[in-house]
């Protein structure tokens, strides 16, 4: 009947007050371990480390940790503690019991690989301190009484501290005993934590059979303006103090009109953190994948100095305080030790890896909606595009196309000739997506459930059973990827002849895998559901599996793992996949984009679309976007048109709608709307090649693609606080109007100090660094400027699709700086295959000198039959104009023409021709 209520809300959303039933969810007061480990402050840390067990080997030092009863002296529990100095200027922190009843859950899937290591020393011992050094110039510094590891950056100043408030906390796993509340042998009675051999929420038991397992563990940034990251969050980007009210908490959940400027759970979890201020950058990456609640403590807001605090930190106002608190695991923690923004999100990346460049079309736009209802709808939004000449890319099928809710199945009905269907579209370049669900139906006769029953492969419940839940289908169950058999089953299931109607163009969209279960506690799995282990010798109970609670964060990675290996296998290894996940995870960028889930129709969705990507961004997942137009409710013509516009410069940029709104393709819009919305879809495709010479960067460098301000103007102060704006890469400024009504927008123009020229797009008109600006902006405008001492490589016709656009000439823009000067990269390549790495590529740099501009292959060794070519280049800024300029390439020369527009210092080189496909130069007289 619950289930049946949530359905029905489910698919009602469009109506009625729009707002979180926040009952639904915990609070840390209803989430035992949280409550517990929140209230524990103790006034002095019970962990002691032994100097007498240090041992430093290679890059780990070890040594035993030992909780003390500090009034009796005795030691209580014992700890192995390994420090790791790592590459590029990271520690790693693992503190596990040293004998544990049986193994405590390790993370699986958020590193790329073993991290590799760094040289690390014992440079000294002395007065209950050790002092280490890594090879690149940092130290830690070990108290040992009460335990506290101090990080000390390149300048000698300390960065990262742990334990410094004493809430390193890991209780260690025990047996149930019977006695509670009688005596044990020392005379002293045996006490419990309320709860801590089962809880109940909302009339859910978890049964907790191994009572508390909790971690947790302070982090202070000295010096710290600011921390950011943890996401997904609705907040600002910036991350607030927490102490009167909830803590940030990372546990992925289908939040049901998830509510803005909460620090509530929704779908992702991404369990690092930054700190910044204009002396340095760092970080710390929390390895755990159970429900984790983050306190911060910023010194610096006002309402937190207090003179407790004062004494506290020796009165030192900047610094920030964190505190993980996790529900299982062991305490594993990465320290990042920047120096800048830029290398703690490279630190970050190193670590849970980068996301392979995307298939060119994925950064095109996409058109969606639940649902497209038949093959015949499919075609006629495809002819509308056409009609009303909008580019697009997709077309996307939510759940409706399937044979009731069963994923790899067809409704026959309405979809009887897939292929053909598919066809139709990729006659003119596009591509279709289809949803696919973790959730199996329940229903006799459905292979992929009668399979997974048959074989073992659901999670399974408390008893051992297959676990049944509400989804979609109805009653479900959910395949256990931990299961390297279930995954090896599922790959097999997107081979084109198992899943027939897709084909190389059709990719996939993985929704609800919080996982998402209606009737579920916060509507998702049970804790003490149970998950697939290796079998071991002598592993039993307990120890023969993982239960839900432990791996919660992660389940859905492991789901879009198995995608990406499907969608690999199916092709042979030949096609680049394109995934869509809605819950995240560290490492995600590894397999998937991103979507921030069911938001609305609402300025405030359009407005934390912004600070919500941007924080994925710096977590590694840069593939980011919104529901354009909002997926519950219906947009008004302005607010659509700004939700394009804002869109169209977003990593993800796709339209999507929940099934009870009102249809929205643009041309059902008026005809200016329409024409708006064109324009901003078109001003996408122009720099649909920017965009992917910018995926090609952070595959080689990690970095976002997307940016805060103070990634590239890391000693600005104002822009520390800054989450409407964005860089693209380091060139474009982008300042969506998020605003109704507006005919000015505040915006920010960095790096005031080296006079940097900021150039609006539209108009070239520049205008010098100087903080503050108001700009006149009308429904037409989206400010977007380009930094001078930039190149950007743009595409003006536009076509129906990005595919037909490949061989398209290129504008190259170049604004110039104060010098006149500027660089700027295209990467080129087939858009779809893995042939990149066998060399098929170009990576072009160019650099522009009053004298010549230059065009070279970065890796010479690289080559792509590219047939595009330069058809302008258009020179911004230019103060003194060339008399005469021509071509050279391939031991040709060309003399060629140019324009000068004086109005606003603009050179247009016309139809130089010059081929992308070798190096080459214009030289310019004077
Ligand atoms: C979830 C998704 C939404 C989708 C719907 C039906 O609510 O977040 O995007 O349309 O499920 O599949």
């Amino acid at each position: 009947m619950k289930a049946l209520s949530l359905l029905l809300i489910a698919a009602l959303g469009v109506s009625g007050a729009f707002a979180v039933d926040r009952n639904n969810f915990k609070t840390c007061e209803q989430s035992g371990f949280c409550k517990r480990l929140r209230a524990f402050k103790p006034e002095k840390s019970q962990y002691t480390l032994n100097v007498d067990s240090v041992f430093v080997h290679g890059n780990v030092f070890s040594a035993e940790v030992v909780t003390v009863d500090l009034e009796k002296k005795n030691i209580l529990w014992r700890y192995a503690l390994r420090l790791s100095a790592l590459a590029d200027g990271t520690f790693r922190v693992e503190m596990d019991e040293a004998d544990p009843l049986y193994p405590r859950y390790r993370t699986q899937i958020a590193l790329e690989d073993e991290p590799k290591g760094d040289g690390l020393k014992l440079i000294s011992q002395e007065n209950g301190k050790l002092t280490l050094a890594n090879t690149q110039g940092h130290k830690v510094i070990i108290t040992t009484e009460p335990l506290k590891i101090e990080f000390v950056d390149h300048t000698g100043e300390v960065a990262v501290v742990l334990n410094e408030n004493s809430q390193l906390v890991v209780e260690p796993l025990r047996v149930k005993t019977e006695k509670i509340g009688e005596d044990d042998e020392q005379g002293n009675a045996v006490e419990e934590p309320e709860g801590t051999w089962g809880e109940n929420f909302k009339g859910h038991h978890d049964s907790k059979s191994r009572g508390n397992e909790g971690v947790s563990l302070d982090v202070a940034f000295p010096g710290a303006n600011h921390v950011y990251g943890i996401p997904e969050h609705t907040d600002n980007f910036y991350l607030k103090t927490t102490t009167s009210g909830e803590p940030y908490r990372l546990y992925n959940l289908d939040v049901f009109e998830y509510e803005l400027d909460s620090p509530m759970a929704i779908y992702g979890a991404v369990p690092v953190l930054y700190s910044h201020s204009a002396k340095r950058s760092s970080g710390v990456f929390w390895h755990n994948s159970a429900e984790t609640w983050v306190d911060i403590v910023n010194y610096s807001e006002g309402n937190v100095v207090s003179s407790l605090v004062n004494f506290v930190t020796g009165g030192q106002k900047q610094r920030v305080d964190a505190r993980f608190i996790s529900e299982s695991g062991i305490v594993d923690i990465f320290v990042l030790l920047g120096e800048k923004p830029a290398d703690v999100f490279r630190q970050y990346t190193t670590l849970t890896g980068v996301a392979p460049i995307p298939p060119k079309f994925s950064l095109a736009y996409h058109q969606s909606r639940w649902n497209y209802n038949d093959e015949a709808d499919v075609r006629a939004v495809d002819d509308g595009f056409d009609q009303h000449d909008i580019p697009a890319d997709t077309l996307w099928l939510d759940i409706e196309y399937t044979d009731k809710k069963k994923y790899f199945t067809w409704d026959v009905e309405r979809f009887r000739h897939p292929t053909e269907m598919v066809a139709n579209l990729t006659a003119k370049g596009r591509k279709l997506v289809v949803i696919i669900d973790p959730h199996i139906k329940r229903e006799a006769g459905y292979f992929v459930h009668e399979d997974c029953t048959e074989k073992g492969y659901y999670v399974k419940n408390k008893d051992g059973n297959d676990y049944e839940g509400w989804c979609w289908p109805g009653s479900s169950s959910y395949p256990d990827f931990f299961n390297p058999e279930v995954t090896k089953y599922y790959v097999e299931r997107y081979r084109y002849e198992n899943f027939p109607g897709t084909s190389k163009d059709v990719h996939i969209w993985n929704d609800m895998n919080e996982p998402s279960v209606f009737n579920g506690p916060e509507i998702t799995m049970p804790k003490d559901c149970r998950h697939w282990k290796p079998p071991q010798d002598g592993q039993d109970g307990l120890a023969a599996y993982w239960e839900h609670r432990h791996v919660h964060n992660e389940y859905g990675q492991w789901y879009i793992r198995a995608t990406q290996q499907g969608m690999l296998a199916r092709s042979d290894g030949k096609y680049r996949p394109f995934i869509l996940t809605r819950s995240t995870f560290a490492g995600t960028q590894r397999y998937a984009a991103v979507w921030t889930g069911d938001n609305a129709a609402e300025w405030g969705f359009l407005q934390a679309s912004v600070p919500m990507c941007i924080s994925l961004a710096t977590a590694g997942i840069s593939f980011c976007g919104s529901d354009v137009g909002g997926f519950f409710k219906n947009p008004d013509a302005e607010l659509m048109t700004r939700w394009y516009q804002a869109g169209a410069y977003q990593a993800f940029f796709r339209a999507h709608s929940h099934i009870e709104t009102k249809r929205r393709e643009p041309w059902l819009f008026d005809a200016t709307t329409l024409a708006r919305i064109r324009d901003a879809v078109r001003r996408r495709y122009a720099l649909l090649d920017f965009w992917y010479t910018l995926f090609y960067e952070h595959m080689i460098d990690g970095l976002p693609v997307t940016r805060p301000l103070f990634q590239e103007f890391p000693k600005e102060e104002a822009t520390f606080t800054i989450d409407n704006q964005y860089l693209l890469g380091d060139k474009l400024l982008i300042r969506p109007v998020l605003e109704q009504g507006v005919t000015s927008v505040k915006l920010y123009l960095p790096a005031k100090e080296t006079s940097t020229l900021w150039y609006d797009v539209d108009s070239y008109q520049v205008v010098t660094a100087n903080g503050w600006i108001n700009l006149d902006v009308t429904i037409t405008k989206i400010p977007v400027y380009q930094r001078g001492g930039t190149v950007v490589p743009r595409k003006e016709r536009v076509r129906r699709a990005s595919a037909l656009m490949a061989n398209d000439p290129y504008t190259l823009v170049v604004a110039l700086d104060a010098n006149n000067t500027a660089r700027g990269t295209v990467y080129i390549d087939d858009g779809e295959t893995y042939e990149y790495r066998s060399n098929k590529y170009i990576y072009g740099s160019f650099d522009y000198q009053p004298t010549a501009f230059t065009y070279k292959f970065i890796n010479e060794d690289a080559n792509y039959p590219t047939r595009s070519w330069v058809e302008r280049i258009v020179i911004a800024g230019i103060k003194n104009a060339p008399k005469s300029a021509k071509l050279v390439q391939g031991g040709k020369q060309t003399p060629l023409q140019m324009t000068l527009h004086r109005g606003n210092d603009v050179l247009v080189v016309r139809k130089p021709a010059a081929s992308m496909a070798s190096p080459w130069e214009i030289q310019f007289t004077y």
